[in-house]
């Protein structure tokens, strides 16, 4: 069986203002469904657990108060507390440190973002079983491959090498190349091959495999973690996974998936999951819209309205104080409006 392991300390800074310091991303439904998006993910990883005893989540201490309330039923030693975030290869070598030590090197890990959004449950559940048998019988870091859509700049690209057989009835193939966030260019080239796909930021290994590979690629953040534990913690360098191991292992595997994926990144996705062919815009928003399309129009306030004229793709979110009005295109440069604010008003 699996132990999956929820990553949930990143901010969702590019969905600021609905996302703030006290209420990120992975607490909010963004939907409309009754349940967060760490409730969601928590509900879909259950199955392929041995209940909630073998479910973990890493987090930041500034949200962790907020993840006991949602996840009351999470036994509290599974519930890793980050003093400070350090980005995900420390998240991911601590984790697997304090797996080894309980259930022993042979324990089989599956990391999973906060903020996807999946259609078919049950296509998921048979990929992670694939997976889970991938990494029981082989030396591997198993990814799990998205078809591209368009030559994304946000994803990392699996470039797919030889079949080594299949697992639950699903092919799986070496891992050639792996490449974090290249440029456009770059991802241009990689999609015009037909080769590659995007990486779904879900990774499953044996505890003792994924150690040893961050003693070899990352010792700079397995060494201290080992040694001195998790207070050396505001020590450690702050690299993601993609970076600091992914690009760099040779025991990459992946598994093309198809089970309906959505990377929750900015306001845009809203639009992939609510937009309907017939209305000209998404509306969660009383809305008056004249001459207006394609957007995506916000409001916490139920009684709040928003009037506009001659608008074409923007983004218009009213919550609390804050009103924010962008060019559909640009919603990453969020993060730097939040730089310049500092305190999150
Ligand atoms: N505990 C913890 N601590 N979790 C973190 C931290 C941290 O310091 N930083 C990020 N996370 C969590 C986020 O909450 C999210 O659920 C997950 O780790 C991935 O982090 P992102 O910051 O969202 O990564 P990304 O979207 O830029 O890129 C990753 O995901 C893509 C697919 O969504 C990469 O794996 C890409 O290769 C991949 O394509
Ligand atoms: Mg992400």
């Amino acid at each position: 069986s699996l132990f999956p392991v929820i990553l949930a300390g990143g901010k969702g800074e590019r969905f600021w203002p609905l996302s703030r310091k006290d209420r990120p991303k992975q607490f909010l439904s963004l939907d409309g469904s009754s349940r967060s998006l760490l409730q969601a993910t928590a509900d879909r990883l259950l199955p392929l657990a041995d209940g909630w005893d073998s479910l973990w989540v890493i987090t930041s201490s500034q949200i962790a108060g907020g993840v006991r309330q949602q996840l009351p039923e999470l036994p509290s030693p599974n519930l890793l507390i980050e003093v400070e975030g350090r980005d995900t290869a420390a998240a991911v070598a601590w984790t697997s440190l304090e797996i080894k030590k309980r259930y022993g090197e042979d324990a089989i890990i599956g990391f999973f973002p906060a903020d996807h959004w999946i259609a078919d449950q049950k296509a998921f559940t048979d990929t992670l079983k694939a997976a889970t048998q991938l990494a029981t019988s082989t030396k591997a870091i198993v990814t799990l491959g998205i078809k591209p859509a368009f030559p994304s700049t946000g994803y990392g690209y699996i470039e797919q090498g030889e079949k080594i057989g299949s697992f639950n009835e699903l092919p799986a193939y070496h891992v050639n190349r792996f490449t974090e966030k290249p440029n456009r260019e770059l991802a241009e080239t990689f999609l015009s091959t037909g080769r590659f796909s995007w990486n779904s930021g879900m990774f499953v290994f044996r505890a003792g495999v994924v150690l040893e590979e961050l003693y070899t690629h990352a010792p700079e953040i397995i060494k201290p973690l080992e040694q001195y534990g998790p207070d050396i913690y505001p020590e450690l360098p702050k690299k993601s996974i993609d970076y600091a191991l992914m690009e760099k292992t040779n025991l990459a595997y992946v598994l093309p998936v198809d089970f309906g994926w959505d990377d929750l990144g900015d306001w845009n996705a809203i639009e992939r999951l609510l937009k309907k062919e017939e209305t000209p815009n998404v509306e969660l928003a009383t809305h008056i819209g004249l001459d207006t399309q394609g957007a995506i129009v916000y409001a916490s306030n139920p009684d709040d309205v928003i009037v506009t004229i001659g608008l074409e793709d923007v983004v218009i979110v009213r919550d609390r104080n804050v009103t924010l009005i962008v060019n559909k295109e640009r919603t990453q440069e969020i993060k730097q409006v939040l730089k310049i604010l500092q305190d999150d008003p």
